[in-house]
């Protein structure tokens, strides 16, 4: 994988860049949709390439991993194989799954053992058999087994979670190096950050990352119930230290607002189930704030639902989305998925150009309150 820094802000730490792939090439920043399971809820390949042009996708190890289960996997070829998406993928590792979804959990030296979400099956996973994983599913970025620590960690259980975090990683770095690729393409795998709110435990476990000389890095633990402004800062201390020549990856974040705040530290990558999430319960984002698709106000509002949006919001009025929310069709969830799939990798691609035309400061303070607004 190679990462070519583009253009960088003069008046902030945003910037610009190209990741190039086995699998194809992605331009930064980039907003990448959340595919769970092997798909992204309500939206088919053909208009995530289409409508909402996405540049790549995310799947989940924990997920892939109980369901189908490796062994479909292996035989399909890869999930790129099995799913037909052509375009580049990266795994989360579990890391953040088993301590989100499965209810019951116990975090030991060697791993973690966990009940499946779906049967309450025992599984244990350790960073060697999360790598392995990882391989099977052959996504062109794999993430490091990790632990993420609850929003409201106190400074000692953080500072442990770190320290098991570190050693788990290099776990995950040999393990990597001592196989191969499955498929025959380049797989890379990018270290996670851990480190809670405390600001020495962040900049300490940037630099243990940043000495790990990977393809590129990730910063997790962050949107976990922390106010907003010190997720900012958490993300300024830690890109103050992550080398600029690697791409930088904000797990899970966020709002449009918290993207555009996140690229002005200097952030590359996103994904968050925001877009989807909230599709699906009626929520549209556009630039001019969030509109509710139950509300009233939509019935007779023959209105395209976005004039600045994708082929859908054009082919569609705000009164027949609104309709289709009411009437319960599953229409409804997927042309608000896309919609807001679309809107997110508008974003983020105007974001891009307002770095490379140089006033991309002055361009996010314009937008960055109206984004807010309920209309
Ligand atoms: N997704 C959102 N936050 C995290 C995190 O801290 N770790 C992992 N593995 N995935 C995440």
């Amino acid at each position: 994988m190679k990462f070519e820094l583009q253009h960088t802000d003069n008046a902030s730490d945003a910037r610009t860049g190209l990741i190039t792939t086995d699998h194809g090439q992605i331009k930064t920043p980039v907003f990448m949709p959340v595919g769970t399971c092997g798909t992204v809820k309500g939206v088919h390949f053909s208009e995530l390439r289409q409508q909402v042009e996405a540049q790549i996708i995310l799947g989940n190890t924990y997920h892939l991993y109980l369901r189908p289960g490796l062994e479909v996997l292996r035989k399909a070829g890869g999930l790129h194989r099995f799913n037909s998406w052509d375009r580049p993928i990266l795994t989360d590792s579990g890391g953040f799954q088993v301590f989100s979804l499965s209810g019951i959990r116990k975090l030991k030296e060697e791993g973690c053992e966990f009940r499946s979400h779906i049967d309450g099956s025992k599984h244990f996973f350790t960073p060697e058999n999360v790598m392995d994983t990882e391989r099977v599913i052959g996504a062109d970025i794999m993430m490091a087994f990790d632990e993420c620590p609850p929003g409201q960690s106190d400074y000692g259980y953080a500072k442990n979670s770190l320290k098991l975090t570190q050693r788990w990683l290099d776990r995950c770095i040999k393990r990597c190096a001592e196989t191969e690729p499955l498929y025959g393409y380049h797989q890379s795998l990018f270290p996670i950050v851990q480190g809670c709110t405390y600001k020495d435990l962040r900049q300490e476990a940037a630099k243990f990352v940043a000495d790990k000389g990977a393809d590129g890095n990730a910063i997790g633990g962050l949107a976990v119930g922390e106010p907003t402004e010190v997720m900012y800062d958490m993300i300024e201390v830690v890109n103050g230290i992550l080398p600029k020549d690697k791409p930088r990856y904000l797990m899970g974040v966020g709002t449009p607002q918290n993207i555009l705040e996140a690229i002005e530290r200097g952030v590359d990558m996103f994904d968050c189930v925001m877009p989807t999430r909230n599709g699906r319960n009626a929520m549209l984002f556009t630039y001019n704030g969030t509109m509710n698709m139950r509300n009233k106000k939509w019935e007779e509002d023959f209105s395209p639902i976005d004039p600045d949006g994708c082929d859908i919001d054009l082919v569609h009025t705000k009164a027949y989305l609104h309709h289709l929310f009411k009437a319960q069709e599953y229409l409804a969830l997927q042309i608000a998925s896309i919609h807001n799939l679309a809107f997110y990798l508008r974003l983020v691609t105007d974001a891009r150009q307002h770095i490379e035309a140089g006033d991309f400061v002055q361009w996010k303070a314009s937008i960055i309150d109206q984004l807010g607004q309920r209309i």
